[in-house]
């Protein structure tokens, strides 16, 4: 018996699931463990991942997201190709493989795209028993159990239960413990713990309405990406809308990238607005400045448009889409640091004069752009073209001074301010509100100059 035991138990498959959201990881496993003869091992981070990695003999299979705590799923992957170990690996991740450059020369196995979860899953069940993978792991779907198992505390994130649920008695024997419309508390919870139930069940026939609306309440109350993270993804999602922008102009995937990306940087912003946390948690990577610069602008000019208490999410979506817009006539990152012509003309080794044409009309072109695409909200093509202009007039393309450089436009050209010191690592905000002072003591920037104030006491 104890020999058949072993037998059995080796033949059950391993998989692992790296995900932030303990929710999802759990449902995610649920729903693999239901269908597929295996164990899921959870891993919160990529340092989780790799440990377990590292210490379960036999992987079959990785599910993990892209933006993880202490790595990313690109680093999980590049280790194990490293290692010759071929294990799949499927990314779980709000943005397809072939946008995020770390994927691009050790693509995934396979993707699910979030939030279409049970979409996803549905497709890589089918592919581990179309052999795509090339592993073998036994299928429960044929096994015709009247009952699947969920884990209780799932139960406690849905409002209302949308199934009966029962409680396992002995095999075969399962007793109805709580009603399809009932809520399952935290009390409930404890109570099953308390009683050593680590699983309850469900009828198999209704498991897919059950995991699909387990799956549509995860994502309702999704904890958002922690800031790092999402900027991290802003940053992904920007390289390639600076790319198709530039090489394509106006398609209908950059017009679905830039509702993405703002869609992400919304959820952050909506949460956290601080200024401050930005601060300490954003920091421009110079190797890849425009695509950090312009992320980091959408996050600062919504501190910004807070501390004014400008915070209607109409607001912030014309900054933010401003701020992934502004620069994508400028493929020369040393163009896009240059704010004015004195920086322009002090640059070593000098810019020839057909860099300068690209420069001077790059706010222009840019706004000539916007001008062309579906559903971008009004006031961010004048945003973008009068992102040069200073406020004592000396700017381009047209010269305006603080009377006519527009309320919006000119909390944008302080939030570019402001990004550009966080790239010459003078983050800290007092010495920016010092040295721009004089500047900034006119007209609407004043305004704006004394809410950075307010932020520092
Ligand atoms: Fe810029
Ligand atoms: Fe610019």
């Amino acid at each position: 018996m104890e020999l058949r035991y072993e037998t059995l138990k080796d033949m059950q498959a391993t998989i692992i699931i790296a995900d932030a959201s303990k929710n999802l990881r759990d449902t995610i496993s649920m729903y693999l463990e239901n269908n597929l003869d295996a164990t899921v091992y959870q891993a919160d981070s990529a340092s989780g991942a790799l440990k377990l990695i590292a210490d379960i003999p036999h992987i079959h299979l990785i599910i993990s997201e892209q933006n993880l705590a202490s790595g990313t799923g690109s680093e999980i992957l590049a280790s194990i190709r490293q290692t010759q170990q071929k294990i799949p690996f499927v990314l779980c991740c709000s943005q397809p493989p072939d946008q995020i450059p770390a994927f691009k020369n050790t693509p995934p196995d396979d993707f699910i795209l979030k939030p279409s979860i049970d979409q996803g899953l549905h497709k890589i069940i089918g592919n581990v028993h179309s052999g795509k993978y090339q592993i073998q792991i036994r299928s429960r779907l044929f096994n015709h159990e009247p009952f699947v198992k969920v884990k209780p505390r799932i139960l406690h994130i849905l409002d209302k239960l949308p199934t009966d649920i029962y409680v396992k008695l002995q095999a075969d024997k399962f007793l109805k413990a709580a009603h399809k419309g009932d809520s399952f508390t935290e009390d409930d919870v404890a109570k099953f713990a308390l009683k050593n139930v680590d699983y309850l069940y469900i009828v198999a026939k209704e498991s897919d309405l059950f995991f699909q609306t387990t799956l549509q309440k995860i994502q309702e109350v999704a904890e958002p990406a922690p800031l790092e993270d999402a900027f991290l993804l802003s940053s992904a999602m920007q390289e390639s809308i600076q790319k198709i922008a530039t090489v394509m102009g106006v398609t209908p995937e950059l017009e679905r990238l830039i509702a993405a990306n703002t869609k992400t940087t919304l959820s952050v912003i909506q949460k956290n607005p601080s200024l401050k946390s930005f601060f300490t948690k954003i920091s421009i990577d110079p190797d890849n400045y425009i695509i950090t610069h312009s992320a980091a602008i959408a996050y600062v000019a919504c501190g910004i448009a807070k501390a004014l208490d400008w915070h209607s999410e109409h607001t912030y979506s014309k900054l933010t889409i401003a701020a992934f817009l502004h620069d994508v006539g400028l493929d020369n990152p040393e163009l896009a640091k240059c704010r004015t012509d004195i920086e322009f003309a002090a640059h070593k080794p000098p810019f020839s004069h057909a860099e300068h044409t690209i420069w001077r009309e790059h706010s222009t072109k840019a706004a000539d752009l916007i001008r062309t695409m579906h559903d971008i909200p009004p006031d961010v093509d004048h945003i973008v073209a009068q992102h040069h202009e200073r406020p004592d007039g000396s700017g381009f393309p047209l010269g305006l001074d603080y009377h006519r450089i527009s309320p919006l436009a000119a909390l944008f050209i302080v939030a570019h301010d402001l990004s550009h010191c966080l790239h010459h690592d003078e983050a800290h905000l007092q010495n920016f509100i010092t040295s721009q002072e004089k500047e900034y003591n006119k007209g609407f920037f004043k305004k704006i100059y004394l809410a950075l104030q307010t932020l520092e006491q």
